[in-house]
């Protein structure tokens, strides 16, 4: 398997939207994740809301930004805002060449840690780029997916215009089920582009399949 992962279609075991999916998004609805915070995104947290807020700019998210391509992509397209490109991946990150725009910063971060401080912080996103998730198709893991996860409701706490990605169809129909029991509205379209913003973008696109994307205006 090369560093971007297995390109071929997504199999799995599950058919459709899953089962469950309804039951899981509304236990977390209704309970808060308390679960810890680890010491290395909390220091990256503490760090880069200094800077934050030194700017005094609108906040834009590019979560599980992976090299952080499409953080550079996106502080090109924002240049009234700052942009935080943010993955748990060391070995990625490092393979981001020297910053090359002021406006944005990676950092290796766990999501379910840093979206749950910036919503303590009381952040306010004015985009959030959700870019090819981690697609976690085996039926068992639908906690994984960020729409089945117990930290799903604090992306919806940190708002904004929020973008989301996959080639895999079932996540962006099971998001855009979850968003609808969280009382929100979403758009799902197929996405082309000419140029893709992504190494795993790119990298589907080439085998032949297809993206969706979900927009949605989180209230
Ligand atoms: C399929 S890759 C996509 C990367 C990039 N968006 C792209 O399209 O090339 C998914 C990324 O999500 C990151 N990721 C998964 N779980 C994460 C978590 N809990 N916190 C931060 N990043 C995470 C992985 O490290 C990986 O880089």
């Amino acid at each position: 398997m090369s560093e971007l992962g297995n390109s071929r279609v997504i199999t799995s075991n599950q058919e459709g939207v899953h089962k469950d999916l309804e039951q899981v998004v509304l236990k977390h609805l209704k309970h808060a994740f308390r679960k810890p915070y680890q010491a290395h995104t909390l220091a990256a947290f503490k760090e880069c809301e200094k800077w934050v807020e030194q700017q005094g700019k609108p906040i834009i998210l590019d979560s599980c930004c992976g090299v952080g391509e499409s953080t550079y992509h996106l502080a090109k397209k924002h240049p009234e805002a700052i942009i935080l490109g943010l993955d748990k991946s060391a070995d990625r990150l490092a393979k981001h060449p020297q910053s090359i725009a002021d406006n944005y910063r990676l950092l290796q971060v766990n999501l379910n840690d840093f979206w749950r401080l910036a919503v303590d912080a009381n952040w306010h996103l004015s985009h959030h780029y959700l870019l090819y998730p981690n697609p976690w198709p085996k039926a068992n893991h639908l906690q994984r997916r960020w729409h089945g996860s117990a930290v799903f409701p604090a992306i919806l706490a940190l708002g904004g215009e929020l973008e989301l990605r996959s080639n895999w169809f079932t996540y962006i129909h099971e998001f855009a089920r979850a968003l609808e029991l969280a009382k929100q509205s979403c758009h799902v379209e197929t996405f082309v582009s000419e140029t893709s913003i992504t190494p795993f973008e790119r990298k589907y696109w080439a085998s032949g399949q297809k993206s969706l994307r979900l927009t949605a205006t989180l209230k």
